[in-house]
């Protein structure tokens, strides 16, 4: 529907957790309804694209990432008539709707899996992966914690799942199970969504030998990733499948791909690549000593994060495109995780905006980021509702950490600190919902809301209005949207960096230090000026940029380069 080409360099998404965005039947739970009634909301944020969560049947053991019939809504979301109103609606405002796309499992609820089980000699039992046996066939562990297999009931077998244990993944070896798949895709590719974000899909490979490996936690198990994730061959399913169904509609793809090495870009994000972008994570979990596992935590310093940041710029500017983001429904607030104790303090929340939002790459925020919201603190570990917090405790206890430790660990990773309801307005719930939400709201948000903040002029959400806009609609938008970038050399506390698009060059930079501090600028920016900022007042003196605490700027020259227009 939005026509082929790269249209999707020129969008800024906002993502909808919508179990939490807005509930317009007062039952607690978020749902479609509500996306459509807060529409004009997010018209005057800017954003021109969104990205919904899971809103497929599901017994939402996994808050949606257990589909159960990829064809039928939950009905706590709404009817099928409520999201083709939704896409209307915001089709008229200019506004594309992706949906998420979880082709690596299902729910062990779908008819499929049942099928598996009841009749083993039916097609469906090689839909997904069984292994006949009196134990499980190794010891690999679930991304969600304890062995990927488990037993099925009555019979001396078991079956694979890489995350939840009601979330078998599929036998994408089969091919009639892969024509499903791409039919259901195409079916709602037909209906005028614009594309799809898609949920693990470096997991649908496995190394089929299901061999031990060397153990790395006290559970005698080996983490699954080396034999599920981004296996030899996988190339063959991801081109198959954008060929039956992306490449016939001009569709965009954003694909959560963790696990893909920088030199493989190409392959996936290239001019044939299987996507029009991936995430990646290297910067988001930096916090983490090793992948998926909290409770391994490491320090990390403003150099390290900037490093990160821009070798991951510069490995995909050699062949495509970035997805930026620093915030989503699986990563606690970024105010909290990259800013630590200067978390509350709005212009270190309007500088962390502005460094991502200006990379190269289309920029994605996650709702409730343009608040500047942050971590919600649990006392207790029976508060959080995640299943994979759940495990990270459990885990972490196991591992030896004492239970204060575990809860302040799980506490800054959980994946319910972003669940949390969206907070419109100071009343009770928060304007989410007149009922108990299924998921207390964050302490702050009597303070932290979307009604304080709008039409305030130095609050974070305008802000972030005037950021989109200056990307979108202002007089730099070429060179800010489509210009290269390059790091610049910068003291520790200071990610820079340049953005070039013929005539016009732009210096980004960014202070993440509460004190001031001084940086030399390249030889080429004599004579250059703020253009846009958290605070635009350039102090330049012989060469050496002077930045106020927490100073977000950009920079350009004030007069025309020789030998080019202005
Ligand atoms: C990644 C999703 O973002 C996450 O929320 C989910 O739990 C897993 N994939 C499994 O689908
Ligand atoms: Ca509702």
């Amino acid at each position: 529907m939005a026509g082929s080409g790269t249209w999707w360099k020129e969008e800024v998404v906002y993502q909808i957790y919508p179990r939490s965005f807005k509930d317009s039947n007062n039952d607690g739970i978020g749902d479609i309804r509500g996306i459509t009634e807060k529409l004009d909301y997010l018209k005057e944020l800017g954003i021109t694209m969104l990205w919904i969560c899971p809103i497929y049947q599901s017994p939402m053991d996994d808050n949606g990432y257990d589909i159960s019939d990829y064809c039928a809504l939950a009905p706590e979301f709404g009817t099928m008539e409520d999201l083709d109103e939704l896409i209307a609606e915001a089709g008229r405002k200019g506004i594309k709707i992706i949906l998420d796309l979880v082709i690596n499992h299902t729910s062990d609820e779908h008819q499929w899996f049942r099928e598996a089980l009841e009749h083993p000699d039916s097609g469906f039992h090689d839909y997904y992966i069984f292994r006949e046996g009196s134990k499980p066939p190794c010891n690999w562990r679930s991304i969600f914690g304890g062995s990927v297999w488990e037993k099925v009931e009555g019979r001396d077998e078991y079956y694979f799942h890489a995350f939840g244990k009601k979330q078998p993944d599929l036998n994408w070896e089969n091919e009639k199970l892969r024509r499903q798949l791409y039919n259901m895709v195409n079916g709602w590719l037909e209906k005028g969504i614009a594309g799809f974000r898609i949920d693990a899909i470096t997991f649908i490979k496995k190394d089929l030998s299901f061999a031990d490996r060397e153990p790395d936690g006290v559970d005698g198990l080996a983490k699954c990733t080396k034999g599920s994730r981004n296996q030899p061959g996988i190339g063959a399913f991801l081109k198959e499948l954008k060929q039956e169904t992306f490449d016939k509609h001009g569709c965009v793809t954003v694909a959560e791909a963790p696990g893909v090495p920088y030199e493989d870009l190409d392959e996936f994000i290239g001019p044939d690549g299987y996507f029009s972008m991936i995430f990646d994570f290297r910067y988001a979990d930096l916090d983490i000593a090793s992948g998926s596992e909290w409770f391994k935590r490491r320090s990390w310093n403003v150099r390290e994060l900037g490093g990160k940041i821009m070798d991951s710029q510069m490995a995909v500017q050699k062949y495509g495109w970035s997805a930026n983001f620093i915030e989503n429904h699986d990563q606690p607030r970024a105010t909290t995780k990259y800013l630590k104790e200067a978390q509350d303090d709005p212009q270190a929340v309007k500088m962390l905006a502005a460094m991502y939002f200006f990379l190269r790459g289309t920029p994605f925020i996650y709702q409730g980021q343009e608040l500047g919201m942050v971590n919600f603190e649990r006392q207790s570990p029976e508060l959080f509702n995640d299943i994979s917090s759940i495990d990270q405790y459990q885990r972490s206890l196991e591992e030896g950490l004492d239970p204060d430790e575990a809860l302040r660990i799980v506490n800054l990773r959980s994946r319910d600190n972003a669940r949390t309801p969206f907070p419109w307005d100071g009343s009770r719930y928060g304007g989410f919902s007149q009922s108990r939400p299924w998921l207390p709201m964050t302490m702050e948000y009597p303070v932290i809301h979307a009604e304080a903040q709008s039409g305030v002029q130095d609050s974070v959400l305008e802000f972030y209005k005037s950021m989109i806009q200056f990307r979108q609609h202002g007089p730099y938008r070429d060179c800010l949207i489509y210009g290269s970038i390059r790091p610049i050399e910068s003291s520790g506390n200071v990610i820079a960096y340049e953005r070039q698009k013929d005539d016009v060059t732009i210096w980004c930079y960014y202070n993440f230090s509460h004190t001031g501090t001084q940086e030399r600028l390249p030889d080429d920016a004599a004579g250059a000026v703020g253009i846009w900022g958290n605070d635009t007042d350039a102090e330049i003196r012989d060469g050496m940029l002077c930045l106020k605490p927490f100073q977000a700027i950009l920079l350009k020259q004030d007069v025309p380069q020789s030998g080019t227009h202005s």
